[in-house]
């Protein structure tokens, strides 16, 4: 069952997913914000599970938006943790993210690097304090079991080239923005700063391939245990924005012109997981290449020019 209020999501992507995965889905339109809305969708299904991947996510948005991002993104996971309290539904898998970790002190982020110490935007503070929210809930009802998934850099798309990412408007991520560039819809690529204190002085991040995200969420559910349990979902391998521009122009064979611009306020020069705890204690890792995402991002993006609007 989806609970969405489609307000960055679109039944077109719901309808291919029930073709690829031959499932049907049980579709609720409505607000996760709104307890009465939560609780009809909960009615007459024996749900046994949560993902929670619901929120805003756009980190510059967040900034001339906080209220509204605290808004919807706090009372989501609050209005949903007191359902499934209601009801006994007591395992829950929530979408985090490595933003958690502010201004990284070592070259490689693991579970254990403190938490909140230079979050720069209200986007990374929900995040926090949503893991902060859980863990006071978890420990007030032992019966909870919960694994907090902090994600890197989801990139990619589905290899069949039917489910990938549809930004609306301008993207503010590299690759849908590489991606765009490529097919023409955009003249060229800014790249944010090439002062950083990297190999290439471009910023560095761990893109992890999107269905390694998924695999990483069915990984986190198979392993619940009650308590909560944080993972990192990374790599840990770092790529440069050249680096990823090179890897764009092999994937697509198209030149993707860029332009270098001051710093992006915000930014940080390095970003890389340390994988190991999830891999150790959930038996998960990537198994895709930055180049796989990258090829797959663009049949995503050739085959669907429009994102999911199929009128156009
Ligand atoms: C990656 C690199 C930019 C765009 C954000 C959120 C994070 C997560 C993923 C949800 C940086 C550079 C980018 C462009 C560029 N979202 N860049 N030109 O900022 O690492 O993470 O998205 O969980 O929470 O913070 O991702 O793709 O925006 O940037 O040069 O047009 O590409 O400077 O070095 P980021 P990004």
């Amino acid at each position: 069952m989806i609970i969405d209020d489609l307000s960055n999501g679109n039944l077109e992507a719901l309808r291919r997913v029930e073709r690829l995965s031959g499932k049907s889905i049980e579709f609720f339109h409505g607000d996760l914000t709104e307890p009465e809305t939560v609780r009809k969708c909960f009615d007459g299904i024996n749900v046994e599970a949560v993902i929670h991947l619901a929120g805003l996510k756009a980190v510059g948005e967040s900034v001339d938006q906080p209220a509204r991002y605290y808004r919807v993104n706090l009372g989501s996971t609050l209005t949903l943790l007191n359902t499934m309290q209601e009801r006994g539904i007591n395992r829950l898998v929530f979408s985090s993210s490595a933003t958690v970790y502010g201004e990284p002190q070592t070259s490689l982020i693991s579970e254990s690097h403190p938490v909140g110490v230079g979050i720069a935007n209200p986007y990374g503070w929900s995040k926090a304090m949503n893991e902060q929210i859980i863990s006071d809930v978890a420990r007030s009802w032992p019966q909870l079991s919960v694994t907090l998934l902090r994600y890197f850099n989801p990139v990619g798309a589905h290899h069949s080239g039917q489910i990938g990412e549809a930004p609306s408007g301008k993207p503010n991520n590299l690759m849908p923005f590489i991606a765009q560039v490529a097919a023409r819809r955009r003249e060229f690529l800014t790249v944010f700063g090439n002062d950083y204190d990297t190999p290439d002085g471009t910023g560095v991040r761990d893109y992890i391939h999107v269905m390694d995200l998924a695999e990483g969420h069915l990984a986190a559910l198979l392993h619940l245990k009650s308590g909560v349990k944080t993972y990192n979902l990374g790599s840990g391998e770092g790529t440069s924005v050249l680096q990823a521009i090179g890897a764009f122009e092999k994937a697509s064979e198209r030149a993707i012109p860029y332009e270098i611009y001051p710093r992006r306020s915000g930014d940080l020069a390095s970003v890389v997981a340390d994988p190991l705890l999830a891999k150790t204690e959930i038996g998960w890792q990537t198994r895709r290449t930055f180049e796989d995402a990258c090829r797959d991002a663009w049949t995503w993006q050739s085959l669907n020019p429009h994102g999911y609007d199929v009128a156009k």
